[in-house]
């Protein structure tokens, strides 16, 4: 594991001369090489013709393909360009051949996208159940296994929440599901980016990511990993040419692997952005990263402690590098705009229905302070000070 260049990476990054980002779980700041390579594809679309620029620079296009590969430890073909994880996690539930009776388990952690897929399919007659937590918030894996059994057609897992800096034993998770027969899905939107992944470890037949966020990439960018020997899987909801070919007047045939789940209309440029976002992350080494993101984390929340009104709500268990507060007396709305007017970046965390919040012992909205491998010491230092 190697030293990150602080000094390099935030010479790369425009956004560090203009702002104290500490909202990189929200969208961070893209280094110059995706800036360049998203606005040079935009201009070669706007001189040359975009359909005309999309064929003569195909290897531009597979970059997120190849570099997306090497960061989940998959086949290329396994990877499904698509503008959300939103998008990329509902196709990947859609797609599993449910019916009425069938059971989906849950972690008490799931984005609420998730959440409303998840109240459709039990409209339709799935059971869904919640898998209990440890006391530290994290998903119980002795709770999974007895909730665990034959009519359990989906285990629902998401790796770090969007509300706290919990890590969820998601390897473990994979490792029960899938000797009781279930298919795995699991949410990285939030550890991609930050720690590495790679799916045979973490046993899942499905994975989403988004690109805006620990990934560096431009908005409207994501990808779904798809076990490319899944069978018995139901077609995709929304189809085009691409995701199929139109064999006779009645009939298609699905396109090979997870290409099935794109449509050929798609924001091209941020495409080449975000496989050039990912390429970025490998060269600089996703356990440096994580190494990197933990202490300043660590560094953030200790900073925080001896602050005498602020409030750590993230429980005990192993963290992320997303860190949640309160200000006591405060509305954490007008904390985190108050901070924005000094130039330093954070967001608010709405509070959640009970049962789906690891933090759900304080009925108010938090602030998030999520940190990146190019934030300083000083920084922090900075942040708290304007608190
Ligand atoms: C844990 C988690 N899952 C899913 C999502 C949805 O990602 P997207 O906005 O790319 O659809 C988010 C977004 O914040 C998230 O935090």
């Amino acid at each position: 594991m190697s030293e990150i260049d602080i000094d390099a990476v935030r010479a790369d990054t425009p956004g560090c001369g203009e702002v104290i980002h500490l909202n990189n779980a929200g969208a961070s700041l893209p280094p110059t090489p995706v800036l360049s390579a998203t606005i040079d594809f935009l201009e070669a679309e706007a001189r040359t013709g975009s359909y005309e620029v999309a064929s003569s620079r195909v290897e531009d296009l597979n970059r997120v393909y190849d570099a997306g590969a090497v960061l989940l430890g998959c086949q290329a073909n396994e990877l499904a360009y698509l503008p959300s994880a939103t998008h990329a996690w509902n196709a990947a539930l859609r797609s599993v051949a449910f019916e009425p009776g069938d059971r989906v388990l849950a972690t008490t952690s799931e984005y609420v996208a998730n959440v409303y897929g998840l109240i459709q399919l039990q409209d339709e007659g799935v059971d869904i159940d919640l898998i209990p937590e440890e006391s530290d918030g994290q998903a119980s894996l002795e709770g999974l296994e007895k909730l665990l059994d034959e009519r359990v057609k989906l285990v629902c897992a998401t790796h770090v929440p969007t509300s706290g800096g919990l890590v969820n034993p998601v390897a473990e998770i994979g490792r029960l599901a899938g000797e009781a027969g279930a298919l795995y899905l699991l949410d990285a939107t939030q550890s991609a980016g930050q720690m590495s992944l790679a799916v045979d470890e973490l046993g899942c037949d499905f994975l989403a990511i988004t690109g805006r966020k620990f990934l560096r990439g431009p908005r409207g960018t994501a990808l779904l990993y798809a076990r490319s020997d899944l069978e018995g899987l139901r077609d995709p909801l929304i189809m085009d040419g691409r995701s199929a070919r139109w064999t006779d007047d009645w009939a298609y045939e699905l396109s090979e692997g997870a290409r099935r789940y794109e449509t050929f209309e798609t924001n091209v440029a941020a495409k080449v952005g975000f496989g050039v976002a990912i390429e970025y992350a490998l060269r600089i080494g996703l356990d440096s990263i994580s190494k990197r993101v933990t202490d300043l984390a660590d560094s953030l929340r200790t900073r925080l402690a001896t602050s005498p009104l602020v409030r750590l709500t993230d429980l005990d268990g192993p963290q992320s590098g997303i860190v949640t507060f309160y200000v006591e007396g405060r509305s954490s709305e007008a904390v985190v705009a108050a901070l924005r007017a000094w130039g330093v970046n954070t967001s608010v965390v709405e509070p959640l229905p009970s049962g789906f919040d690891p933090q759900r012992r304080v009925a108010q909205s938090l602030i998030r302070a999520s940190v990146h491998y190019f934030n300083t010491e000083e920084e922090l230092d900075d942040a708290v000070a304007a608190l």
